[in-house]
């Protein structure tokens, strides 16, 4: 059975906005992106809002919906009651550029910074060869489809823009990670993903974990382990002589 829900949505652009009230039908089955929709269809034609598949692949239709980070087109209507008042707003990690629509850029110019996949010198595309066994850690951080919700969600950079410079964020320690338990990549990213990527930064608080629509372990399965690998490598007694003996030399 339909009803009429009582929408409040962030409208605004870089210099500013406000919540604005509307309300709007609801026919069964629908998700808060079917109502985004219908009030571009009939009360809002230039409501900005970033959407692709409608399928929870995409990762464009990434919102706060009640102050909750989520995707527009998972989360069911069902889920509020008839009379709640359902806000929606902007990611509120990146800068909005307008409406329901960020710049979400910082996260493309992190990801050109992590070292890419290095295989063995000689091995050429097509040689690769792995057993499913040999990809088991890695191959959940690839079910990542970047919506960057962990990213908004946590609180290293979520009220500190000044953090952002040194801090990669969750979805790009799962990159690191992805890439440091790959069974073919030689490249060593320990040192990188404590200095440059600020892996120290993060205290494991599990926040990033509780908003990925994937269900990646993110902290359990690549950040905990990360910072293992470089606790291993920096206090190792006989790394910590071999770059003592290094530093040393002429
Ligand atoms: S576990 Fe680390 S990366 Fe994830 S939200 Fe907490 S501080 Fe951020
Ligand atoms: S790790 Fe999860 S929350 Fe983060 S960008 Fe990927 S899919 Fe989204
Ligand atoms: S529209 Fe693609 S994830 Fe929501």
């Amino acid at each position: 059975m339909g009803y009429d829900a009582q929408f409040r949505v962030w409208r605004g652009d870089a210099d500013g906005g406000a919540l604005q009230d509307y309300s709007i039908p609801v026919n069964e089955g629908e998700v808060v992106l079917d109502i985004i929709h219908r009030l571009q269809a009939t009360q809002t034609p230039d409501l900005a809002v970033r959407w692709n598949c409608k399928a929870g692949k995409c990762g464009s239709c990434s919102a706060e919906i009640n102050g909750q980070p989520r995707l527009l087109c998972m989360t069911r209507m069902s889920t509020f009651t008839e009379d709640e008042v359902v806000t929606v707003t902007p990611l509120r990690a990146f800068p909005v550029i307008r409406d329901l629509v960020t710049d979400v850029s910082f996260n493309y110019a992190k990801a050109r910074e992590i070292p890419s996949f290095t295989p063995p010198p000689g091995l050429g595309p097509g040689e690769y060869r792995m057993q499913q066994v040999d990809v088991e850690r890695s191959q959940e951080f690839r079910k990542c489809i970047e919506c960057f919700l962990c990213q908004n969600t946590c609180h290293v950079i979520r009220d500190h823009d000044d953090n952002k410079p040194a801090f990669s964020g969750p979805r790009f320690f799962i990159r690191v990670a992805e890439l440091e338990m790959h069974p073919l990549d030689t490249a060593d990213r320990r040192d990188a993903a404590q200095e440059e990527f600020g892996l120290g930064l993060c205290n494991i608080t599990k926040c990033c974990t509780e908003v990925c629509p994937e269900g990646i372990k993110i902290t359990d399965n690549a950040i905990i382990p990360m910072k293992e690998r470089v606790v291993d490598r920096r206090y190792d007694p006989i790394v910590w002589l071999g770059n003592k003996l290094r530093r040393r030399r002429p």
